[in-house]
Formats: C-alpha cells, sequence, structure tokens
C-alpha cells in the first residue's frame, strides 16, 4: 500500500502540493511563519509540516517544539539532510527506498519477530504502556509501528513516534497516518529534553557516519525521561548477517552499501560513554520468516520479498522480473551467504539456516539474521 495521501514529488516548498489545505493559512496568525521556507518533505515546508501535524497528529503536534532553534539553524539543517539520506530516497534521486517501502508496506510482519524483541527490550511494561511516548528514529516508514499495532493489545500499545532523516520514508509514514517526523537522530531539534519514554535505534545505525555516533547516542540520551530506555541495535563485524549486507548489497545494488558496522565493545561504549546505566549487550535472533500455503509460493515468496526490499537489481534478469532462474541463483547466495554453524544460534532461538517447513496447514519459510543489540537506561538522577 502506497500513501494513502500521496505527496506532490516536485511541487513548491509552500504546501500547495498534493497535501489537503488545514485552513491553517492566514500567516500573519501562524506560529509558524518563519518557517515556510524551509522545506522539509518533497513540496512541504516545514511550516506546513506543522500545520498538517496539528490538523492529522495533534497528539505528535504537542510533542513538537519548532521554536526551540532558530529557522536559520533549521534551514541549515534541512539543507545538510539531503547528503545523508540518498540511500533510501527513491530512484530517481539514486536510492533505494521505493524498493524498500514497496516491499516494507506489502509484507510488514516478515520483519515482526526481531522487531517485536526490540519493542519488548524498549517496553518490558505490560498494561499501563498506552500511557508511554516512544521514539522510533531510524524508523524508515513506520514498519516498527505497523508491527507493534498488528500484534499488540492497545493497553500494550504506546504512542509511537517515527523519526528519520529520509524525506521520502516520512512523507510515506506521514502519509500512512502515522505520527512521523523528519529529523536526522544526530539533532533531535523539535523535540524537548527528556520527552520519551524510550527510543530505538535500531536497522541502521551503521548509516550513521562514526564520527557522529557518539553524539547520536547523546542525543538520544537528551530526549528520554529520567529512567527512559533505549534500545540499539546493529550488525556484528565478523558475523554472517554482516557479511550479507557487506557483500551481497554491496555487489548487487545500485547504491553499493560499505559501511562501518560495530563491536560489541563500541555498543557498550556508546551508552557507557553517554551516561547511561544498566548496559546490556546481546544477540538478537532477527529473522525473515514467511508463510504461505505450499512450500514453493513460501519459497518463491521470501526471496521476492529480500530482492525487492533490498532492491537487489543486479540480480534480476534483464527484463527486470525474476525468473526461476534468478530465484534459483538467488537461493544459492543466500544459502553462501546467510547461513550459521549448525547450533549457533539455539541459544537465541534460532535456526541455522535457510528452511522451509510445514506448520500447521501452511508452509513457513524462514532465512535467519542475527543483531547486535544494547539496551540501557538513562539514570533516574
Ligand atoms: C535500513 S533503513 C531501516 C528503516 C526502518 N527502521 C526499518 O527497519 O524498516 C535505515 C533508515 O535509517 C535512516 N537513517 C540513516 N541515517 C540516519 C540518521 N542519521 N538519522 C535518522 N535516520 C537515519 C535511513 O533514512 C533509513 O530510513
Amino acid at each position: 500500500m502506497e500513501p494513502a495521501t500521496p505527496v506532490q514529488a516536485d511541487g513548491p516548498a509552500d504546501g500547495t502540493s498534493g497535501w489537503p489545505q488545514s485552513g491553517v493559512t492566514d500567516r500573519a496568525e501562524s506560529p509558524h511563519a518563519d518557517l515556510s521556507a524551509v522545506g522539509v518533505l518533497p513540496g512541504v515546508s516545514a511550516k506546513r509540516y506543522f500545520e498538517l501535524c496539528r490538523e492529522r497528529q495533534p497528539v505528535l503536534y504537542s510533542l513538537l517544539r519548532p521554536g526551540r532553534v532558530s529557522a536559520e539553524r533549521t534551514a541549515r539543517l534541512f539543507a545538510d539532510m539531503g547528503q545523508l539520506s540518498t540511500h533510501f530516497e527513491s530512484k530517481l534521486e539514486q536510492g533505494r527506498g521505493d524498493s524498500y517501502r514497496e516491499a516494507q508496506n506489502k509484507d510488514f510482519m516478515i520483519r515482526a519477530v526481531g522487531f517485536l524483541h526490540l519493542f519488548d527490550l524498549a517496553v518490558p511494561q505490560r498494561g499501563g504502556a498506552d500511557r508511554l511516548t516512544v521514539l522510533d528514529s531510524l524508523g524508515g516508514n513506520g514498519t516498527l509501528t505497523r508491527i507493534v499495532r498488528a500484534s499488540r493489545r492497545q493497553q500494550d500499545l504506546p504512542f509511537i513516534v517515527t523519526s528519520d532523516v529520509s524525506a521520502r520514508m516520512i512523507e510515506s509514514a506521514f502519509s500512512q497516518g502515522l505520527p512521523a517526523v523528519r529529523l536526522p537522530l544526530e539533532n533531535l531539534i523539535w523535540f524537548d529534553d527528556a520527552t520519551f519514554d524510550a527510543i530505538i535505534v535500531a536497522y541502521g545505525t551503521h548509516h550513521i557516519p562514526p564520527a557522529n555516533r557518539l553524539q547520536a547516542v547523546g542525543e538520544a540520551f537528551r530526549v528520554l525521561k529520567p529512567g527512559g530506555r533505549i534500545v540499539l541495535q546493529d550488525f556484528e563485524i565478523g558475523c554472517p548477517t554482516t557479511k550479507w549486507y557487506d557483500d551481497v548489497l554491496d555487489r548487487y545494488t545500485t547504491t553499493g552499501h560499505k559501511f562501518d558496522y560495530f563491536t560489541r565493545q563500541e555498543f557498550n561504549d556508546l551508552l557507557v560513554g553517554n551516561g547511561f546505566g544498566d548496559v546490556r549487550v546481546m544477540d538478537v535472533y532477527d529473522p525473515f520468516i514467511l508463510r504461505a500455503a505450499d512450500p514453493r509460493q513460501a519459497r518463491a515468496g521470501l526471496l521476492n520479498y529480500l530482492l525487492t526490499l533490498f532492491a537487489l537489481e543486479k540480480l534480476l534478469p534483464a527484463q527486470g522480473e525474476p525468473d526461476e532462474a534468478a530465484l534459483a541463483r538467488f537461493e544459492a547466495i543466500i544459502r553462501e551467504t546467510a547461513s550459521f554453524a549448525p547450533g549457533e544460534l539455539a541459544g537465541i532461538g534460532g535456526i541455522s539456516e535457510f528452511t522451509i517447513a510445514p506448520e500447521g496447514d501452511e508452509y513457513r519459510a524462514e532465512i535467519p539474521r542475527v543483531c547486535l543489540t544494547a539496551t540501557g537506561q538513562r539514570p533516574l538522577r
């Protein structure tokens, strides 16, 4: 499902795009008048974004502080952000984000096991979690929110804000009715100190340049309430999952994929170095799982999902659609790069290789993956 309320791609940065009129158009009365020249989403100025937020996302609006920094600093930040975000913008903008969003919107539960594990580390409470506020700070187009909403009872469901540096990701999330704001983790400029009960920094931490990482986690600390929890997730240097990203994504995407991943010590130091207490570093099982009526559908469905999610265009035949030869080649690559020693992941509930097995009256296709995860708590004082 693409955005229910599409946003015009190249409209002027004054809010006259495909977004509905909010009725808050009188500049003299608007508290956001000086932000009208800052483009935050395609065709949407910061001023217009706040108006839309007030209308469509009043709870998020109540958390935002547009006046925390000057319009000049805001403009500089958004100008700089274009440099950071290209991988997840659209193809025309040299990104591979269209494909990523297509896969995530269609089959968002495929990654539910890992996401829910991270969510439960961030929000361990059962009952009363609906009073909490959580920031998913590399949140893409809101997959975490959609998975949690589909999986948890109302009383276990906090208010989740998706933030991300990518304009297209936030455009997609916001257009689907999710509370979403475009900000980099390093500069959560529109949030006051001590705003959130928990923050999740996951599935993309390697995209933050190493020189920015300590500051980025420091910004997470700033916006957490005392006692608030952080969950930091990425991939460990030397792990087969990291090799998959380095070798397969780098070779078969048009964007390439060379990043600096993490050691356990670095994860520990990023949290301890920013003042977090009760720091723990662990492995979390994070598979891709797809269920279907027969084993062929389960296999093809999961392979096609991964080809789309990661935009592995160089593995596709010339006409674009994956045929059986392309699927077989991709399956061989997965077996070579995304396998673990037998029993290696048993301690965290994982299997060791791509498996298709009966489950009830369906078939379950599963590709193992493991992520490095650290948790910590902002001290109460
Ligand atoms: C692999 S995607 C994951 C998105 C989402 N968490 C998911 O799993 O579907 C990584 C995301 O991190 C975002 N990102 C990269 N650097 C960032 C930064 N410094 N601050 C905020 N978001 C960032 C990208 O724009 C992208 O949407």
